[in-house]
This record gives C-alpha cells, structure tokens and sequence, in this order.
C-alpha cells in the first residue's frame, strides 16, 4: 500500500521537543503550504505531538517517522499517524503496519535492500540518507534497474538542492527538515518558498 500524500512534494520530517509546540509547528508548514507531517519517534513525547497533530491539524495528513520497532509503531498508529516512516526496513514494523493496514514507508540505498523491499510488496522507498549516499546519480542507477519503484529522497535536501530530484521522473517526493528551523513565522516563510521552488 502506497501512503497517500495529498499531493505533496515535499514530506516536513518534524522533531517535536515539547509537545505543546506540535500545533504551531504544523499549522506554520500548513500556513506555508505543505499538508503533510512526518513526526518522529526521536523525542519522549512524539506520540504525544502526533496525537495532538492528528486530533488539531485539520487537513494535515500525520505519520510517524523514525520508527524502528512494533512498540512505536503500535503507539504511533493508536495516536492517529496514517503512515508508518522507518529510516530502513523492520520487519516487525513492516508486521504491524500489515496487520493495521497503514502504509509503510521504509528507507533502502542498496539494490539488495530494494530487493528486500520489493518481495514485501513495497514499491515506495524512502531513499535515506540521500546525500551521503550518493544522491540522485546513485537514485538513476538503482531505478534503472527497478522500474515501478518510487524513491522519496531525505537526508541532506533543502530548497537548494531539491529540485533536480523532483524533476526526475521516478522521484515521487522529497523529504527534510531544514524548513522547520526557528520560528513558527520562519518555519512558514521556509516552507512557502521550498513550495515555490518545488512548483517552478
Ligand atoms: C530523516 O530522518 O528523514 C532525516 O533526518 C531528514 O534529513 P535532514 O534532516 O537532512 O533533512
């Protein structure tokens, strides 16, 4: 199952320190454009932000991120999150969001682990980390040899560089946090210009 974007370019990968700072965050990355939240498992109290997220953040559609076992993905799913981001593949992650019918977005780099991927029924890969692990160059080669795989690059993108990924037609999206810096008024003015940029 693909997780639905809502038309999205760009997925915010979010990192909520307290949650009383998950509503002003998503609604600066709505406010600026973007209706799509990954928050991630990195903090005490992401289940926390993706509850409120999910119940507040009207039009938003909220996954979790940096989900590395069932434990969190169990959490993440019961606290509204619509799909399920590893930064590589789980197998017990991959269960749970089987079992609950949610999405699973896990991160691949190697041929052998798209293959992994690929014999899990899963044709969306997030391309993670997608600088250091050689960027678009190594992304044309690996979709070359699998067509019908989609790569959501992250790691390492900002407004500088996203656009030549997601001129390349496998490129489904791209994801990062560099909009979510500051403010919530930075974070809106971030995130309103990395829009312009990806519909130039
Ligand atoms: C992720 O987990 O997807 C990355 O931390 C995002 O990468 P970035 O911070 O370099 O954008």
């Amino acid at each position: 199952m693909k997780p639905e974007l809502g038309g999205n370019k760009i997925i915010p990968v979010v990192v909520i320190n307290k949650a009383e700072d998950t509503l002003p965050t998503v609604n600066a990355l709505k406010n600026g454009g973007i209706t799509i939240a990954e928050i991630t498992f990195r903090t005490e109290c992401a289940a926390e932000a993706i509850r409120l997220a999910s119940e507040k953040s009207d039009g938003v559609i909220i996954g979790a991120g940096t989900v590395i076992n069932a434990e969190q993905c169990r959490s993440a799913i019961s606290s509204g999150a619509v799909f399920i981001v590893s930064p590589g593949f789980s197998q017990e992650v991959y269960e749970v969001c089987k079992e609950k019918n949610i999405p699973y977005l896990p991160g691949a780099v190697t041929a052998t682990e798209i293959m992994n991927l690929i014999a899990h029924g899963i044709t969306t890969v997030k391309f993670f980390p997608a600088e250091a692990a050689g960027g678009l160059d190594t992304i044309k080669a690996l979709a070359s040899a699998f067509p019908g795989i989609d790569f959501i690059p992250t790691g390492g993108i900002n407004t500088e560089n996203m656009k030549k990924y997601l001129d390349a037609p496998f490129i489904r999206a791209i994801g990062g946090s560099w909009m979510l810096k500051g403010t919530p008024e930075e974070i809106e003015a971030k995130t309103k210009s990395a829009v312009e940029e990806a519909n130039r």
